[in-house]
């Protein structure tokens, strides 16, 4: 049985006819703007160039492979997503996209807060400074220890993921003498158009507490009887990479149901309601996102509206882009190192990196895009699957690319928009080191989380 709800494509794709893929672009040597991070340009010189430093000096000084990040267009993107929201709504971004202290700075810089979804990842946000109260903490088996991590140090809120958590973190705050506001989340029952492993909202599944039955308005009144719990609101997240704001539509629909039951029921208007992340960004050519003000309209005249028509004062909003805000604004760099025509099959480019700096295409049929940075070229375009150096087949970085059929080892290739969900994936399948994040920005690059050595294996294998 498949395990895509949607699926896209075969999983595992048989040798397709020549005609099937659409053409190759006109010109191989044209960086689309969508899917690349704002700064990146190639030069006169054909070389490609990131925050005004070019790709050939980064690996030379970085080696690769290497994730490069465009500071200036994550910022850009925090106010952007910031602006579009307002004072009346909060933006926390999803710390599991990407997370590192300079990370944490930036956010806390451009007025963002900040979601958290476990113990390390609440050290590093509260390790670089991001005020307590501007984090949310989540996650569906939180560990008492988290919880009273997160109690003590005064996060914001608490995301109640099930009934026990409901006992466990009213527990906590107790034995701790505060009280913790808390949200809960709920399974709306929608199905997100999105691959099966990353929908949250239809009810076969771990995460929160299902509307459908009764159960989340049983975990209100739970919630509302115990001390050291004050429900701020309600919790909903469908998925990710996700384009059509239907599935959002449905939920704060729900959500807003939710809501009203729950003041008809306590006399009480829940002051806040999060509808989560899960925005999709371009992959490919074939995407397209939406921006964040549309996204900011679109959510909040649904809410505003069901929240009209169920007679309810509308409740602050809060959102949580992970992958729409730092995805788009990085790229991997790779040196190729074998090429192999396969005649009459398929021609495998073997780069220094693969399923441990990147798990996405093989985890989820991920499509990704790739383009010679190095030089430019004007040979024929040649399909290609750009695959990585893992003892296994499904070690593949870009299913099917055009790229120039001049391509030879030592050629630089970078594939765009791996900044959320590659990095914070990685392995160290085969004893890989991960790559390090470098953070480039007006002519200076900075190395943000290093590559790891082998020394850095060593350290764990106690022999
Ligand atoms: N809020 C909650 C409660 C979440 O669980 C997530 C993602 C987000 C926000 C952020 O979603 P985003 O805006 O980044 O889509 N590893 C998968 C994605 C897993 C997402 C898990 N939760 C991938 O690479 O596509």
């Amino acid at each position: 049985m498949s395990r895509s709800a949607h699926p896209a494509g075969p999983r595992h794709a048989d040798v397709l006819t020549e005609g099937h893929y659409a053409a190759p672009p006109a010109d191989l040597n044209v960086l689309d703007e969508k899917v690349w991070a704002r700064t990146v340009s190639r030069n006169d010189d054909g070389v490609v160039a990131v925050g005004g430093i070019e790709v050939t000096r980064l690996a030379e000084e970085f080696g690769t492979p290497a994730y490069f990040l465009d500071e200036s267009d994550f910022r850009a993107r925090c106010r952007a997503w910031a602006d579009a929201f307002g004072r009346d709504a909060d933006v926390f971004y999803a710390g599991k996209a990407f997370l590192s202290r300079a990370v944490v700075r930036w956010l806390r810089e451009e007025g963002l807060n900040l979601d958290v979804c476990s113990g390390g990842e609440l050290t590093t946000a509260l390790g670089a400074g991001m005020p307590a109260e501007r984090i949310a903490f989540h996650g569906n088996n939180k560990t008492v220890a988290e919880i009273e991590r997160a109690i003590e140090a005064g996060v914001g809120r608490i995301v109640l993921d099930s009934f026990q958590e409901i006992v466990r973190v009213s527990h906590v705050a107790q034995r701790l003498g505060k009280r913790q506001r808390v949200q809960i989340r709920v399974t709306v029952g929608v199905e997100a158009h999105t691959h099966e492993f990353i929908a949250t909202a239809h009810e076969d599944q771990k995460f929160g507490i299902a509307l459908a039955g009764g159960e989340a308005a049983e975990a209100v009144r739970r919630t509302l009887a115990l001390d050291g719990l004050e429900l701020i609101g309600i919790h909903s997240h469908i998925g990710s990479q996700i384009f059509d704001m239907a599935g959002f539509e449905v939920s704060a629909r729900r959500v807003v149901q939710l809501l009203a039951e729950v003041r008809d029921e306590h006399g009480i208007e829940l002051p806040e309601i999060d509808l989560g992340g899960g925005l999709g960004i371009a992959y490919t050519s074939d995407d397209d996102p939406r921006e964040p003000h549309e996204i900011a309209k679109a959510l909040s005249d649904i809410v505003t509206r069901e929240c009209e028509a169920a007679g309810l004062a509308t409740p602050r909003i809060s959102v949580e882009p992970g992958r729409a805000i730092v995805g788009p604004t990085a790229f991997t760099l790779y040196e190729v190192g074998t090429l192999k025509h396969l005649e009459g099959l398929r021609t495998y480019v073997s780069v220094d990196g693969g399923m441990s700096d990147n798990i996405r295409t093989a985890l989820y049929d991920a499509e990704y895009s790739v383009a010679l940075v190095s030089r430019r070229s004007d040979a024929e375009p040649m399909l290609v699957r750009v695959v990585g150096k893992h003892c296994e087949s499904g070690d593949i970085v870009v299913k099917d690319a055009f790229l120039p059929s001049d391509l030879a080892p030592g050629d630089l290739i970078a594939v765009p928009a791996t900044g959320a969900y590659c990095r914070s994936m990685a392995s160290n399948y085969n004893h890989a080191l991960r790559p390090p994040v470098v953070a480039v920005r007006d002519g200076e690059a900075r190395v943000i989380v290093r590559r790891e050595t082998e020394e850095d294996l060593l350290r764990l294998d106690v022999g």
